[in-house]
């Protein structure tokens, strides 16, 4: 296989994210999401081999609460795994496919009776997005589904500079710290016009920008839910990807986000099946 798919080895995001307890959903999965998740697979043979795309704590203790004996997941970070396994309720029952899932979901062709996915696609080039979905169809088994949540952004994003101004009064916490991490950073006009969330130059934009004493020791808390040096492909309009995101699957169910959430209309989750 060409190496260059090797998305992430340039990629060091998941290496610095060190304080996952400070990362709240959306940028997670909240309970509401693990609600539907939890009907969505109630019905499924608990022998039946059950895939999640990254460490998703959430999403392993889910599976083992649900009885499901067969859960691989596949990971390429081993500080990742270890952090987000730290904050798990069970010890580990799942089996770990290491390495970039480009190159080890094709190697699961037709395995897997479902697949879970919190937010995967960003962290996959749009270059090889639709290798990506493609290779998540391949490995789903017939009759098999894919679960997402994908970020489709904003009709119309924030400006930057001018929704900065709603955090200038806000108290020092964590909450407005992920707020800022999902308004500023996910789903302003920021990462416009290539589509790039590059956390370095974000905070260089935002510093030239921010002159109040108060964003500057908020933007303090916001390097611990999303530090410098990180990378995702966000921001391009979701009708220029939603063709390949659909190709081969049939379209089960479809739910918003929770009014509370930050994403609102700009993040679905998705129960996708391959066509028959
Ligand atoms: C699924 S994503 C998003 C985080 C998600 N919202 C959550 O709550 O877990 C992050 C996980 O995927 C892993 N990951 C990111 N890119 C990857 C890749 N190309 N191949 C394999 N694992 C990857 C990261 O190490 C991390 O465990």
């Amino acid at each position: 296989m060409n190496s260059r798919i090797d998305t992430g080895l340039a990629n060091p995001t998941w290496d610095k994210i060190d304080s996952w307890m400070c990362v709240l959903p959306p940028s997670r999965p909240s309970s509401h999401q693990l609600s539907l998740i939890r009907s969505w697979l109630e019905k499924h043979d608990r022998d039946a081999p059950i895939g999640v795309l990254g460490s998703t704590p959430e999403f392993v203790d889910l599976l083992i609460d649900l009885g499901f004996q067969n859960i691989i997941v596949f990971e390429k970070y081993l500080a990742a795994y270890d952090r987000m396994r730290a904050f798990r309720v069970h010890p580990p029952f799942e089996r770990v496919v290491w390495g970039d899932w480009m190159h080890t979901l094709p190697q699961h062709l037709r395995c897997f009776t479902a697949i879970l996915s919190d937010l995967t696609s960003g962290n996959v080039p749009y270059t090889h997005r639709a290798q990506f979905w493609d290779a998540v169809r391949n490995a789903l088994s017939a009759g098999g589904v894919f679960i997402d949540r994908v970020l489709t952004g904003r009709p119309s994003p924030f400006c930057f500079e001018a929704h900065i101004e709603s955090f200038s009064d806000m108290p020092i916490n964590l909450i407005a710290a992920n707020r800022f991490n999902c308004e500023i950073f996910f789903s302003s006009d920021l990462a416009l016009p290539e589509g790039i969330i590059d956390t370095t130059s974000f905070y260089e934009r935002i510093q030239r920008h921010c002159t109040s004493p108060r964003l500057a020791k908020l933007l303090q808390l916001v390097e611990k839910v999303t530090p410098r040096g990180c990378v995702w492909w966000y921001g391009k309009p979701w009708n220029e990807l939603a063709p390949s995101y659909f190709t081969n699957y049939d379209l089960l169910e479809t739910a918003a986000e929770p009014r509370s959430s930050w994403y609102l209309d700009a993040a679905y989750m998705y129960l996708l099946k391959c066509h028959a």
